[in-house]
């Protein structure tokens, strides 16, 4: 049975919009993310019948590969990745418009042959073909490639066009905030700011998205979401995993700028933001910025406002795994935080002196992000003494995965003669309602990419002032080496010094 028959409500999926037709040229196409993520996407556009008619991939990197190996690894990354089983009749259209260049990121011929090879592609189309480039290397060649777009004329020659070409970086976006600004720099140096799409996958992510949906088109929690009722936030993003094989991106990263620098922030301020004027890109946007703008500094050193901490060996799963200075990679006596928590204070009308919590890490109990609102208590208490400990503080829980939904802890009456009360979760669960097989992250942006829309990403100012909240907090650690570096056990919730972090405040870290 097809999708929309099992679940109704997806009949009311717009799906009318559409994209002129485009060449997307990935650089670093050999590489992980394109076969993971991003073949896969495009295979699944194809598939919804969301590409244009005039569609074409060229894939460019420093191997020589001809188009029909490109094919092939293209063809066997949708077989292994895609949601959707490869399909002969899409792949057949496909196939044929996916097309690979050689040749080195800071070597300007190669951008000449990039240049043929579009021109031929417009000639064999017969018309104008917008652009959009996909910067999917590592972050070390990001300037090479930018600047290059810009010396070899490819990103003018397009940016004349009714559909003027389009930029996707991919993450990280600059290591802090001097970083940050040097790669705004340079790609405000060759593109203008529509033509920039800074991706942060989270974004991308349907209970991201269905975020704003609760938010603005429920008139029931509007006027709750304020210091008037609202206790404190925690914005959790746990990972169950280690650092696997990735020790040496992770060692020069670590959790703060791995993860909440962008996406906990990213939660975070569409979180809190005030309602924008409308759902345009630069409204939310906008909202966004102002409410980064309102975070006020955070309080470094003991009994500060920020944690962070590495793990040791625990048990995850069943099995004992090794802690974060015993895996493979990692320099003995690094000081790189695993675990990381920031306590976030709002200097404006909706939220001052409600604590926001965010905190990140690896090998925590298990996978999970999920924003969580705390409301305050109810006022008094009529309830008999002995039930007094028994009423729970209303919570309303974001889901963003894996399971995604909505959840709502109340207080209700244990049925019988007596009034006795117990917490109780109403629960929303996307795969009940709408199906399990909802597009992945990456289709919606890429799409959004071609159509221009910037809304689910990320603005140059947002990006900087992100960094600009967090680099104190990175040089910090870097001075105190391990010194106040907490452990926790591999499997745990993370460490004391967080929890304690909570406690100061009466609070305490949701087990989610
Ligand atoms: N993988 C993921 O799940 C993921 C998730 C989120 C974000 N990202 C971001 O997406 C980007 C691409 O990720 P990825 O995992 O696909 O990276 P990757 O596999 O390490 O690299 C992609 C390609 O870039 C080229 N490359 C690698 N190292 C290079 C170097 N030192 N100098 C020049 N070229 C080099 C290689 O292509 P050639 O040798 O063919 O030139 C490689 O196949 C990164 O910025 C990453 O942070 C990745």
């Amino acid at each position: 049975m097809a999708d929309h028959e099992r679940h109704p409500f997806l009949h009311g999926l717009s799906k009318h919009r559409g994209s002129p037709p485009t060449v997307v040229v990935i650089f670093g196409a050999s590489g992980d993310l394109t076969a993971r993520k991003l073949i896969p996407a495009i295979y699944n556009l194809a598939a919804d019948g969301l590409l244009p008619a005039d569609f074409y991939l060229v894939g460019f990197g420093r191997k020589s590969i001809p188009d029909a190996e490109f094919q092939a690894v293209a063809r066997d990354a949708i077989r292994e990745f895609s949601r959707r089983e490869l399909s002969d009749d899409i792949w057949s259209r496909l196939a044929p418009r996916t097309l690979y260049v050689s040749g080195g990121y800071d070597e300007r011929p190669a951008y000449d042959r990039l240049a043929a090879r579009l021109a031929a592609l417009e000639k064999e189309s017969g018309q104008e073909l917008q652009v959009l480039f996909y910067i999917s290397t590592p972050p070390s060649v990001f300037a090479p490639i930018i600047q290059n777009l810009g010396a070899s004329g490819l990103a003018a020659r397009y940016l004349r066009r009714p559909h003027q070409s389009k930029v996707i970086i991919e993450k990280p976006f600059g290591r802090d905030l001097a970083s940050a600004r040097d790669l705004n720099r340079e790609l405000t140096t060759v593109f203008t700011e529509p033509q920039i799409f800074r991706i942060d996958h989270y974004l991308g992510k349907e209970t991201v998205q269905d975020l704003l949906v609760q938010r603005f088109a429920n008139a029931i929690f509007e006027p709750l979401w304020n210091r008037n009722f609202i206790d404190h936030v925690q914005i959790t993003v746990a990972e169950e995993v280690g650092v696997g094989s990735r020790a040496g991106y992770y060692e020069q990263s670590g959790c703060l700028r791995d993860m909440i620098q962008n996406h906990t922030m990213q939660l975070l301020a569409l979180t809190a933001m005030e309602p924008p004027v409308s759902l345009d890109a630069e409204s939310i946007r906008d909202e966004k910025v102002k409410l980064l703008n309102a975070i006020q500094p955070l309080r470094l050193g003991p009994g500060g406002d920020t944690a962070r901490a590495q793990y040791t060996e625990g048990l995850v799963g069943g099995g004992l795994v090794p802690g974060y200075l015993q895996e493979a990679g990692i320099a003995s006596g690094s000081s790189t935080e695993t675990y990381a928590a920031l306590r976030l204070s709002i200097n404006n009308w909706r939220w001052a002196g409600v604590p926001f919590y965010l905190r990140s890490g690896k090998r925590l109990a298990h996978r999970v992000t999920e924003i969580a609102l705390r409301f305050k208590r109810a006022p008094g208490n009529i309830f008999p003494e002995s039930d007094r400990f028994n009423l729970a503080a209303n919570t309303l829980a974001f889901q963003i995965q894996p399971d995604e939904g909505l959840s709502m802890v109340l207080n209700a009456k244990i049925p019988g003669l007596e009034t006795r009360t117990q917490p109780v979760q109403m629960n929303f669960r996307y795969a009940t309602t709408f199906g399990s097989n909802t597009p992945e992250a990456y289709e919606r942006l890429v799409l959004d990419a071609m159509i221009g829309d910037g809304t689910l990403f990320i603005r140059g100012d947002e990006t900087e002032r992100s960094w600009q909240l967090v680099t104190p907090i990175l040089e910090f650690w870097k001075e105190q080496g391990r010194a106040g570096l907490d452990i926790y056990a591999a499997g745990s919730w993370g460490p004391a010094s967080s929890a304690s972090q909570l406690a100061a405040n009466g609070h305490s870290w949701r087990e989610p």
